[in-house]
């Protein structure tokens, strides 16, 4: 790796951010709903460069979402747009993204018993 090549990665890791936020559905997703929403939120992050996680039960979100900081600010105003859900959004400069490589799949969570 060159110098010129590892300050262009320096520069670029300043650049990421990520944001994590709750969030509540209007209405209750149907499996069909969610299936839809992961299948174009996979797409456009994908080609915005963005990675992330999105877990939902009982009609509630909790969304991680990273990657560089004008696509995913650009990306939290059009959540915070969306009619389907009420949330508070907040993004945090990060010093390194933990889902890089990773797609959102669909897997029912289990949940541990309630105490
Ligand atoms: C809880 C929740 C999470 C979402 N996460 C993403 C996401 O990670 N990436 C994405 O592109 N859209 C996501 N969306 C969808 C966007 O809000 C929006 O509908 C989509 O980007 C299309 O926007 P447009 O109709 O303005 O093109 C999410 C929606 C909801 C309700």
């Amino acid at each position: 790796m060159t110098t010129e090549e590892a300050m262009t990665g320096i520069q670029q890791a300043r650049d990421l951010v990520a944001a994590v936020y709750v969030s509540s559905a209007v209405a209750p997703f149907t499996p069909q709903e969610l299936l839809e929403l992961l299948r174009r939120a996979r797409r456009d992050n994908e080609a915005a460069g963005i990675t992330g996680m999105l877990l939902y039960r009982s009609g509630n979100f909790i969304q991680t979402i990273e990657g560089p900081a004008a696509a995913v600010d650009t990306l939290l105003k059009r959540i915070a747009c969306d009619p389907r859900r009420t949330a508070t959004l907040r993004a945090s400069p990060a010093s390194a993204i933990f889902y890089a490589g990773s797609k959102k799949g669909r897997r029912p969570a289990k949940m541990p018993a309630s105490r």
